[in-house]
């Protein structure tokens, strides 16, 4: 399909499911999660940092890293593609569904799951820390007020509230973004290298039940191959081509 047939499908969809990754928040200068690290923390993988035998180990390393990243993401601001998203939503309405692998809030931040369709932050979001005892989760405090490790009204220790390597994805958040692929006419997958499942798989609900799938990202991934289209473009620069 070309790109002006994927527009128009797009513009003529009555579902529509998002999937997004780091590569969205690029352009808000956030770096992708496989970018090499800088500073003190160039010497650990983020893999080594994001999971769970990493913060029993040393739950004050694990929390200095996730505070620096979180007074990042306060810095940044939504970029155009987080706005066209946001913008889609509210045409779309309850046939709207954003799933994103991202934990920076910025998608929340431009709106989207407040404009009649959903929002679901895969793998959590790290300006929020959950009770280690009660899983309550609360919001962190201004990244200039946070004290790490935190607590919770509670007295106990919180944790970022991010999954992490190892552990599984909230299963209702899971499960309502299948829904929404396999119910979808059309698809975008959008800033994503496609590496990690589940999230990696939900493209193939959308082709499995005959819908369209839009690939978005200035690099060929592991999905490229089994895209109706694929735009080698940035977020901002692909969306813009596909919803003017
Ligand atoms: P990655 O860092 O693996 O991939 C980022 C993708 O963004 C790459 O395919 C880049 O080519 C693309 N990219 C870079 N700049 C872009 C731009 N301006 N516009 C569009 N795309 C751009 O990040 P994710 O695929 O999000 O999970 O990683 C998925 C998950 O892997 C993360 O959520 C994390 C990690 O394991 C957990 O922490 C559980």
């Amino acid at each position: 399909m070309t790109p002006a047939e994927v527009r128009a499908a797009l513009a003529a969809a009555r579902r529509v499911a998002v999937l997004t990754g780091a590569g969205v928040s690029a352009e808000s200068g956030i770096p992708t999660f496989r970018d090499a690290q800088t500073g003190h923390w160039a010497r650990f993988r983020p893999e080594d940092l994001a999971s769970p035998e990493a913060y029993w180990r040393d739950p004050e390393l694990v929390w200095d890293w996730y505070a620096g990243r979180y007074r990042d993401v306060t810095a940044a601001q939504p970029n155009a593609a987080h706005l066209l998203l946001a913008r889609l939503e509210r045409e779309k309405g309850a046939g709207f569904f954003l799933a994103t692998q991202n934990v920076d809030g910025l998608h929340g931040r431009a709106g989207s799951g407040t404009l009649g369709g959903t929002l679901a932050e895969l793998h959590g979001n790290l300006t929020h820390a959950r009770d280690e005892v009660t899983g309550e989760v609360y919001p962190l405090p201004p990244p200039d007020l946070l004290t790490v490790p935190p607590t919770s009204p509670a007295g106990n220790r919180m944790r970022p509230n991010v999954v992490w390597f190892g552990e599984n994805l909230p299963a209702d958040a899971l499960a309502a973004a299948q829904d929404a692929f396999a119910a979808a006419d059309v698809a975008l997958v959008i800033g994503t290298s496609g590496a990690v499942y589940p999230a990696a798989g939900l493209a193939a609900w959308t082709l499995r039940r005959g819908g369209i799938v839009a690939e978005i990202n200035p690099q060929v991934t592991d999905l490229t191959l089994h895209m109706t289209l694929s735009l080698r473009a940035t977020a901002a620069e692909g969306l813009r081509a596909l919803l003017g």
